[in-house]
């Protein structure tokens, strides 16, 4: 079945989610061509999620100094973090943005050979679409949600400041939205995807998905970043906790010195084959944004379309 976008795409079903052409191209090239390894560890996210910022949080972790730190080091190295000087795409990849078969690669077409080390990448694909290799591999899925009327908030202001479509008005595309048309919807069956996911523990008893949940992180942080670090293996020792490394961590990622850095600032970065302006990715930031765009009869009316899509599934959607 096909759909076309009040914006003049046209999007196709697969496996009951809606992709452009060139999305469903890269899902086809994925499937083909990319080698999962077990060590692999995959950011998934609907659009406008928080993708950027979980970026940032998991680089961090993985590269973070040793524990225990040799004598006389205080744990400031991560001051030199890349994150300085790159922005988060540019140091997590988009799985559909790898190309395989050459031509003017953005990535390197030898992403299978990279050997050493946990290899980071991102994607906006439903666990359902995921390719084989990565589901029978025993690489790491960690999927961070939000509530869909900020997403949607988000999303409208990012087509909006980079022009990617001639947007109509709130309501159109919010109904556009509500009903699960656009490229990765419908987004509940992408949340309940890797939410049943995440309540299966893989094989060998070990979780293969960790959950977690933007307004959470947004309020701290903290045990979101204790529990990533465990899932993926390089959990916090009593040192680093005591030394404040969470806390470090934390704020060099936060909105507001990701925001603030000149990389992120100026200039674009080449991402899902559109060029986006670095600084479109730190907007505001924010829970509740949505208020700013919807009305409350729109939002209670959207609730209500929540609770039917999330029925009998065990999971929720807290929407305030
Ligand atoms: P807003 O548009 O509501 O401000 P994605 O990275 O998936 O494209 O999502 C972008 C959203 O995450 C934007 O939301 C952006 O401002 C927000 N964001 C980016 N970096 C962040 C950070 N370090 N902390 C919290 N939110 C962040």
């Amino acid at each position: 079945p096909q759909v076309k976008t009040q914006h003049g795409i046209v999007l196709a079903k697969y496996k009951g989610f809606w992709f452009n052409s060139n999305l469903f191209q890269s899902l086809m090239s994925l499937h083909k061509h990319f080698e999962a390894k077990d060590t692999d560890i995959f950011l998934a996210t609907f659009p406008k999620s928080g993708t950027t910022w979980l970026k940032a949080l998991v680089h961090t972790i993985i590269n973070r100094p040793p524990s225990p730190l040799p004598e006389n080091h205080s744990g400031e190295e991560i001051i030199q973090s890349p994150l300085l000087f790159s922005n988060p795409h540019q140091l997590v990849p988009f799985l559909e943005n790898i190309r395989f078969e050459g031509g003017e690669n953005y990535y390197s077409d030898d992403v299978n050979r990279i050997q050493i080390g946990s290899r980071i990448f991102s994607s906006h694909m439903p666990y359902q679409c995921l390719p084989d290799s990565i589901l029978q591999s025993n690489s790491k899925i960690i999927y961070l949600y939000r509530n869909p009327m900020d997403v949607f908030a988000s999303t409208f202001a990012f087509v909006l400041e980079n022009g990617f479509a001639k947007l109509t008005s709130v309501e159109e595309e919010f109904q556009l939205f509500s009903n699960g048309n656009q490229s990765y919807g419908p987004f509940w069956d992408h949340i309940l995807g890797y939410w049943n996911q995440s309540l299966k523990a893989h094989e060998t008893d070990k979780k293969r998905v960790l959950f977690l949940r933007y307004e959470d992180l947004k309020k701290d942080p903290n045990p979101g970043l204790k529990k990533m670090a465990e899932f993926l293996g390089f959990p916090f020792s009593v040192k680093e906790e005591e030394s404040g490394m969470i806390e470090r961590i934390a704020n060099l990622c936060s909105f507001e010195n990701l925001k603030n850095l000149e990389v992120n600032r100026k200039g674009e970065t080449e991402t899902l084959r559109f060029k986006v302006k670095n600084s479109s990715f730190f907007r505001k930031g924010e829970v509740g944004d949505w208020k700013n765009y919807l009305t409350p009869s729109m939002a209670e009316s959207f609730e209500k379309l929540m609770e039917e899509k999330f029925a009998g599934s065990g999971f929720a959607m807290e929407m305030h």
